[in-house]
């Protein structure tokens, strides 16, 4: 164990998951007045002047007012060093936004008081499950009108199939919000509207045993309210458990206004005790550890174009172990070399901030001439193993792709393979075909004009996109199945990868469901394996 274990000890790296607008920016920054910042990389978006500010890698972000990428954030809190990995949302969502939450120890959702769950939380919460991560849930806007407290817990456990707990418990909402009720101390914080920008401010603490003092803060009304729901809530919600928790199999949930700046530093404070150090990670040659461990990380994200004028990629890792050192060759697996990492930079946008050294936990951005692909395995030159690949996550929008200049046929393969290398669309083909016929799947449909533009710009190729009806793609699981014998519905289409697996298209889920029914024994999965 080398001594930079405590270094290790103290990281956290989670994900912010949400709907757009449920208030995720808000929060996050939220999260920043109470550590000083340390790096503040590819930005918390938001609002429109600091989108433009902060990422212009792409003519198409600055035209949309929109950030394609995902960020990173890092800063110190009660003795914590906290990595964020903020998701994009919004039309912008991508293959990306699943690929971050592979590199994230934990994920906190935030969900609209008014909205409750909605339909991008229940995509990336999929993707959390299927990790076994935990999740920690704030709902947030209390300071408006909110949907019953009971409801919101029973759509995310019957929605989203997580037991919760709430840590603490809303006390109104809207005009009427008094606060939170906590349940380990057993005291009230009562709500104060801060002013945006200032540290939680005036709340005070009123043990609910004060029982005239708690009158007079919140009212009658409200206490007796309050009582009420909390023997109901003793009786009826999961009990706390951190190993549950831990497991990703109970969510224990927050209440707050991210933007009036209430309840965020509780929820820090008690995710930061609830939340795991950086977690062990599995490869081919069993689990490693993240501190018995030397240097080693793989790579999440690939991002081209990051500055124009250099054309160039930048491969972002998690480092899974030890401590990377800017100055020490390292062994990229999959490519069989040792180099050194070139221009190890914490990420990203205009703030990049060359870096020497870094932890496991922490994310970092390297300079990319064209040989990482996502998934691949980064240690020391002496070690040799890989860690388990990033699943192809399933594309929910298709496109037939033609070029329309026929002469260009090779710049357009080698853009669009490119381009599906950095995992931005996944292409496929006709079953029965070869290359001729390309079928685009994306995951967002911002991924067809994003592609759209990259051939055009950078392989000087011209395509037609022609939209297809299927929204659903399915792995085929069983490899001893014989495709011709396949008794599919009308609507199912069979394609192929470029490695030349069988893949299923449908139209809608029902169809899905029908084609595992007719064929017995069939297995189908969303999610494929690079
Ligand atoms: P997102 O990143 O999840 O997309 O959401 P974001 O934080 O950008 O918040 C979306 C809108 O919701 C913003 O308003 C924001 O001010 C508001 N908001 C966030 N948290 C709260 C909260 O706790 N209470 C209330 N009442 N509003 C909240 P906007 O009008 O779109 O932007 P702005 O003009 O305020 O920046």
């Amino acid at each position: 164990m080398g001594n930079f274990a405590d270094e290790i000890n103290k990281r956290r790296t989670f994900a912010i998951i949400s709907h757009p607008d449920a208030g995720k920016t808000t929060l996050t920054e939220k999260f920043l007045l109470y550590g000083g910042a340390i790096n503040l990389a590819g930005s918390v978006k938001g609002k429109a002047t600091a989108r433009h500010a902060v990422s212009d890698w792409m003519q198409i972000e600055k035209e949309r007012g929109i950030s394609v990428t995902s960020s990173v954030l890092q800063f110190e809190y009660g003795g914590f060093c906290i990595n964020i990995l903020d998701t994009p949302g919004h039309q912008d969502f991508s293959e990306d936004t699943y690929r971050t939450l592979m590199a994230a120890d934990s994920a906190v959702m935030v969900i609209d008081a008014s909205k409750g769950v909605e339909a991008q939380t229940r995509k990336l919460f999929k993707v959390c499950v299927m990790r076994h991560i935990p999740i920690f849930t704030f709902i947030n806007k209390m300071d408006r009108d909110a949907n019953d407290t009971f409801t919101l817990l029973d759509e995310i456990e019957k929605e989203l199939g997580i037991a919760t707990c709430p840590i603490n418990w809303p006390i109104g909402s809207g005009k009427s919000f008094k606060g939170v009720y906590e349940r380990e101390s057993k005291c009230v914080i009562t709500y104060s509207d801060t002013e945006k920008g200032t540290k939680e401010g005036h709340a005070t603490r009123i043990p609910v045993a004060e029982d005239a003092l708690l009158t007079e803060q919140i009212g009658e009304a409200h206490k007796a309210q309050l009582f009420d729901e909390i023997e109901l809530l003793d009786g009826a919600s999961a009990e706390y458990d951190l190993e549950l928790i831990q497991a990703g199999e109970l969510t224990p949930v927050f209440f707050g206004s991210a933007l009036t700046n209430f309840g965020v530093e509780i929820f820090l404070q008690h995710f930061l005790k609830m939340t795991t150090t950086p977690l062990p990670r599995k490869s081919d040659i069993g689990l490693i550890d993240p501190v018995e461990h030397d240097f080693s990380a793989f790579v999440f994200k690939i991002q081209a174009n990051m500055n124009k004028a250099h054309r160039d990629r930048v491969a972002f890792m998690r480092i899974c172990s030890g401590r990377f050192d800017a100055g020490v060759e390292v062994k990229h697996v999959q490519g069989g070399k040792v180099m050194r990492l070139s221009q190890p930079q914490q990420i990203m946008a205009d703030e990049r901030k060359i870096l020497d050294e870094a932890y496991a936990g922490d994310i970092i951005g390297v300079f990319d001439p064209g040989i990482f692909s996502i998934g691949d395995t980064i240690c020391m030159p002496k070690e040799q193993f890989e860690y388990e690949g990033i699943p192809t996550f399933a594309p929910e929008h298709f496109a037939r792709v033609r070029q329309i200049d026929t002469m260009k046929r090779k710049q357009f393969v080698k853009g669009i393979t490119q381009i599906a290398q950095e995992g931005a669309i996944q292409i496929f083909q006709e079953f029965n075909t070869g290359m001729e016929e390309i079928i685009v799947g994306v995951v967002g449909v911002l991924q067809f004009d994003v592609l759209k533009y990259r051939l055009e710009n950078e392989y000087n190729v011209e395509i037609k996109l022609e939209n297809l009806p299927y929204e659903h793609i399915r792995w085929i699981e069983n490899k001893d199945i014989d495709l011709d014998k396949l008794t599919g519905t009308s609507d199912m289409k069979k394609i192929k990868d470029l490695k030349g697996n069988p893949l299923l298209l449908f139209v809608n889920q029902w169809s899905v469901g029908m084609t595992v029914e007719r064929n017995e024994g069939l297995v189908l999965s969303e999610f494929g394996k690079n």
